[in-house]
């Protein structure tokens, strides 16, 4: 962290929000592997982009592919793992963007690290509250199986914890309404926070 010198743009915050007509945000989405986040995401990012707002989805499983595809699952690189994509979803609001990230984020600590580095009026920490038992019975990818019969080590919620938000801005219990219904809820609550007017 010596000897560095970091330059300031000529263009403030101020004027990137007016250009692109909107208040950029970052929409954390959190819950086990299977709850319904990058489906929740994919689709509100398709209704914001419809209603003109300027996006960019992070996911899971995407970003462990390039930027993160040399850490594992183990708690330290999970750690590393949020503390990278907290610093890119910064760098993309700092752009202007609306981002919704879509992780696991399994560990209390590191989702309130997110909320400082982004800060906390720029952070909408939305639950994706669905019982594990619920998760397992999906199983979307096979990858509880594979946890049940030992063959995926440390598996969220199976062999390695998922740690609750404790004070979520909001929650969507996906098991207990529809894609339609959950986007409504996310969408009423989320527009009004990043409509520049
Ligand atoms: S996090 O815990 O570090 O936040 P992240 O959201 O990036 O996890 O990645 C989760 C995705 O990786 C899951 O949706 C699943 O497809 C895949 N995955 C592979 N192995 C595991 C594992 N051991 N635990 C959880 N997810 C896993």
């Amino acid at each position: 962290m010596n000897n560095l010198f970091p330059f300031e743009s000529k263009i403030t915050k101020a004027e990137r929000f007016r250009l692109l007509n909107q208040k950029p945000k970052v929409i954390w989405f959190t819950g086990l592997s299977g709850s319904g986040k990058s489906t929740l995401a994919t689709h509100l990012e398709f209704q914001l982009t419809a209603q003109k707002f300027k996006t960019y989805l992070l996911d899971g499983d995407n970003v462990r592919m390039g930027l993160n595809k040399d850490l594992d699952f183990s708690n330290d690189s999970r750690k590393e793992n949020i503390r990278r994509i907290s610093e890119v979803s910064n760098l993309l609001l700092d752009a202007g963007l609306v981002v919704l990230s879509a992780f696991i984020s399994p560990f209390e600590e590191d989702r309130n690290q997110v909320r400082t580095i982004v800060g906390k009026s720029n952070f909408i920490e939305v639950f994706v509250d669905c019982p594990l038992q619920v998760c397992e019975e999906r199983d979307v990818k096979g990858l509880y199986k594979k946890a049940r019969l030992g063959e995926v080590k440390n598996f969220t919620g199976i062999s390695s914890p998922y740690e609750r938000p404790v004070n979520p801005d909001i929650t969507i219990p996906t098991h207990l309404q529809s894609l339609d219904e959950s986007l409504i809820l996310l969408l009423d609550f989320i527009r009004p926070q990043i409509s520049y007017s």
